[in-house]
């Protein structure tokens, strides 16, 4: 009945069974974590986060500088978790020889994202747009020096796949740089609100959730280290508890 009751949304808000894989076939793996949306609702949502994301970017912008700079350096390999319209970009993308990888399930950020490397003045033989999800990365393992994720851990299937994926791509010292929204504290009104909203979230914003402990699961990841920052971010109002800091392998 469940199923029959939620099978018109684009996005029915998450069950808590894993998803089953063949391991063997690269496109099951992604559509089975990331089953396909109508074209209409991906390209609606990366629109809206093309135009909409202005005023959140400038008041995330001091925290991001901040930890961007620990990209600075030659020939660094990065590569970035649901990479959406690329706002990062532009903090790393004029570094002496970065090559970066962005990959994201949704294939309509892919205009946004190579217009934003092209704005940043990254080579487009430098930058390369990769259908997949975070949970299953298509890369070798510790090939990357960086991994970067802001607002996609509320959004992956599978947040420990993701971060075990995110340790064996990177080389050993390597840095994950982190930047998401979370659970407000237990027993507040905001985390009250996030409950009763986050099944709506995930169906209007393409599986992102509201309540999860994200820098809980980050920092039980495996890290060596784990740098971790909390602020909130008032224009982002439900979803203003953040997260923000770098994770060392
Ligand atoms: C809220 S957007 C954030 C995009 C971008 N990182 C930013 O900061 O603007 C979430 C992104 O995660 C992507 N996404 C959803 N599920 C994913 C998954 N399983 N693995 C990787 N990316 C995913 C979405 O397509 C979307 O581009």
């Amino acid at each position: 009945m469940e199923e029959i009751g939620t099978s018109f949304l684009p996005i029915p808000p998450s069950t808590a069974s894993p998803p089953h894989l063949d391991e063997d076939d690269p496109k099951d793996v992604l559509n089975s974590i990331h089953p396909p949306r109508p074209d209409w609702y991906e390209e609606l949502f990366a629109f809206v986060m093309a135009k909409g994301s202005k005023a959140y970017e400038a008041q995330v912008a001091g925290f991001k500088s901040q930890i961007f700079t620990n990209l600075r350096g030659k020939d660094k390999t990065v590569l970035e978790l649901g990479i959406g319209t690329g706002p990062n970009l532009k903090y790393y993308a004029s570094d002496n020889g970065v090559r970066v990888f962005g990959i994201d399930p949704n294939r309509k950020m892919e205009k946004y994202a190579q217009a934003a490397a092209a704005a940043a003045g990254l080579p487009p033989e430098n930058f390369k747009f990769i259908h997949a999800v975070g949970e299953v990365l298509p890369l070798s393992d510790a090939s990357v020096d960086a991994v970067v994720g802001t607002l996609v851990l509320c959004s992956v299937k599978d947040i420990n796949m993701t971060l075990k994926e995110v340790m064996r791509v990177l080389k050993p010292g390597g840095l994950f740089l982190f930047v998401e929204h979370v659970a407000a504290k237990d027993g507040t009104i905001l985390r009250f609100a996030q409950g009763i909203l986050d099944p709506l979230q995930q169906t209007v914003s393409d599986g992102c959730h509201l309540t999860r402990k994200t820098g809980k699961c980050i920092s039980e990841a495996g890290f060596s280290a784990v740098d971790i920052n909390t602020a909130f971010v008032s224009v982002a109002c439900i979803l203003g508890p953040h997260v923000y800091g770098i994770a060392f392998k």
